[in-house]
């Protein structure tokens, strides 16, 4: 057991859009053996509509809108990748992704530097202290200085950084990457659509070995030189506790399609990224070597196969074992569960397995009992922490076209919404229904799907609302008569409890003040960290 947990590794890459986050993700599972032929890497497009793509509309759309698991074998460890949708709309399925995994790698465009995404997920990686690496891609194209694009990291991501690779040149006059941990280069060669051959690396013990220059050229090689110096000169030494306790995120460059850097990256990613750890509960902290199973859904991927109306649940293991065949117990039902099919990810496919270690991932075949967010257990009550819904940014309201299939449309609804795919809201004692999204896509995901998969229809009325805050009070009174004057803008979320409709960040801010006794909660979770670093967030005019 204690073995098993050792040698796994679960993390997430996460990347503004285009950034080159599916085929750094290509070239990894490459190098684990997970793919073999070159030519199913070439052309990504092959990879957004094959790999992780289970539904229809992500074809069309062309944008990775699921999060999918590929696990891989590297060099003795277990290796499990959760792909996170890289647009914005639908972050929030981004940060459901994140409570599941124990460090990150981070993508970085060399020519854009930290996009506003990248500023969003990083946000997140800090307020969980999650392990961060960042890799900084495209270097073969002409980009930022990398002591610029070292700068605006720190700057922007409010995290230190720590070079372990060092590009020599950019965009056409990129000739590699230096090791400044091992003392060897990485030779640039373009195209390089395999694992690089031992031919391309040149083991130097000092930067000041003649080799260099002649495969450098000597401008080049002194610059290195220089660069270096300057390096250890204003960066700490790399301690490994530092990025485990996320104060530090070390920096590797690279180019994901030439298959550039990435074995550096991998290599320092198996040899001190975090094995899976200790998870905290609303009532402790649990440890992944405890015999007792427990873990949580953080994904649920509705209708995979449009004749069936399948569902599955995926399922990160906390602590203990997870076999198929046993009984478990639901903890939010209050009831055991068995499942006869579990399914793994190994090799980008689909297989099934007969047990589960912490850190691994598994799909759950599910008939409609689990929901995100759901603990299963051996036999204890505890309820894992870090997985609640956020305050959405987009209102509408549900407006029925077809009243001969409102029954196909709430039922379509519901599944949808148990996805995750949007919140809903219910007034007027469920006569009104308010859909709640971070994103504009959403709603067209939602028509298309009501469409396609329930053959339902609805329209949206647009809402006035910037935000949905969760309201609690330790004075009933004061609740009763905070909810009696804003009627009109106090829903219920789905387990029923009270969410105040903002129609302006001001009009919030001034509702705050004007109700000391009122608490506002930016998240379902509702004493979490989270709520409070929103509002401090929102306070400083970042939100
Ligand atoms: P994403 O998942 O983060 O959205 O990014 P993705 O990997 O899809 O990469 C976005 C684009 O950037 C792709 O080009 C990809 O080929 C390109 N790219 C990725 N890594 C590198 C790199 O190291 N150097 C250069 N020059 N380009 C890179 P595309 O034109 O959108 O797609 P395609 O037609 O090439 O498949």
């Amino acid at each position: 057991m204690h073995e098993e947990i050792a040698r796994r590794r679960t993390f997430a890459i996460i990347s503004h859009p285009d950034a080159g986050k599916t085929t750094l993700t290509e070239k990894l599972l490459l190098f684990g053996g997970g793919i073999r032929a070159a030519g199913a890497v070439k052309s990504n497009k092959i990879t957004r509509t094959t790999t992780s793509d289970f539904m229809e509309i992500e074809k069309q759309r062309g944008i990775s809108v699921s999060t999918a698991v590929m696990t891989f074998e590297y060099d003795g460890k277990l290796i499990n990748i959760l792909d996170t949708p890289g647009h914005k709309d639908f972050s929030e399925d981004t940060y459901r992704t994140l409570s599941a995994v124990d460090s990150v790698i981070l993508v970085v465009d060399s020519v854009k530097g930290v996009e506003e995404q990248t500023e969003r997920l990083m946000q997140v990686c800090r307020m969980r202290k999650t392990p961060v690496m960042i890799f900084v891609n495209k270097l073969d194209r002409e980009g930022k200085q990398a002591f610029e694009l070292a700068d605006e990291l720190e700057e922007k991501l409010e995290i230190a950084v720590r070079p372990l690779t060092w590009p020599i040149g950019s965009g056409s006059s990129f000739k590699g990457v230096y090791n400044l941990h091992e003392q060897n280069i990485n030779l640039f060669r373009s195209g390089k659509d395999v694992i690089e051959d031992e031919e391309d690396r040149l083991y130097i013990d000092s930067l000041e070995d003649e080799r260099l220059d002649q495969r450098l050229g000597s401008g080049l090689s002194a610059r290195l030189r220089e660069e270096v110096d300057l390096i250890e000169g204003v960066y700490d030494p790399f301690q490994t506790e530092d990025y485990l306790e996320a104060r530090v995120a070390p920096l590797f460059f690279g180019s994901a399609l030439n298959n550039f850097g990435v074995r550096e990256l991998l290599d320092s990613f198996v040899g001190i990224s975090p094995a899976p750890g200790k998870r905290g509960t609303a009532t402790r902290e649990v440890a992944p070597e405890e015999t007792s199973f427990s873990g949580f859904i953080f994904k649920i991927h509705a209708n995979l196969d449009p004749n069936h109306r399948d569902r599955i649940a995926f399922l990160r293991v906390c602590s203990g074992r997870f076999q198929k065949d046993r009984q478990f117990r639901h903890v939010r039902l209050g009831k055991t569960i068995r499942f006869n099919m579990l399914y793994g990810f190994m090799a980008r496919k689909k297989n099934t397995i007969d047990e589960a270690y912490p850190g691994d991932v598994i799909g759950l075949y599910d008939r409609g009992d689990l929901k995100i967010g759901d603990t299963l257990t051996e036999k204890e009550d505890l309820q894992f922490e870090g997985i609640p819904n956020f305050s959405p940014e987009i209102f509408r309201e549900v407006v029925v076209t077809d009243p001969m299939r409102s029954k196909q449309l709430n039922k379509g609804l519901t599944h949808l919404i148990e996805e995750g795919l949007a919140q809903l809201f219910i007034q007027d004692k469920g006569r009104r229904k308010i859909v709640g999204t971070v994103g504009e896509l959403q709603f067209q995901v939602i028509q298309y799907r009501l469409e396609n998969e329930y053959g339902a229809s609805c329209s949206f009325r647009p809402l006035p609302y910037v935000r949905a805050c969760w309201i609690t009070s330790e004075s009933k009174s004061a609740m009763d008569e905070f909810m009696q004057y804003h009627f009109r803008q106090i829903a219920y979320d789905l387990e029923d409890n009270p969410v105040y409709f903002a129609e302006s960040d001001w009009m919030l801010r001034s509702k705050m003040e004007g109700n000391p006794e009122i608490r506002f909660h930016f998240s379902s979770e509702l004493d979490s960290e989270m709520s409070q670093y929103e509002l401090g967030a929102m306070h400083s005019g970042r939100k």
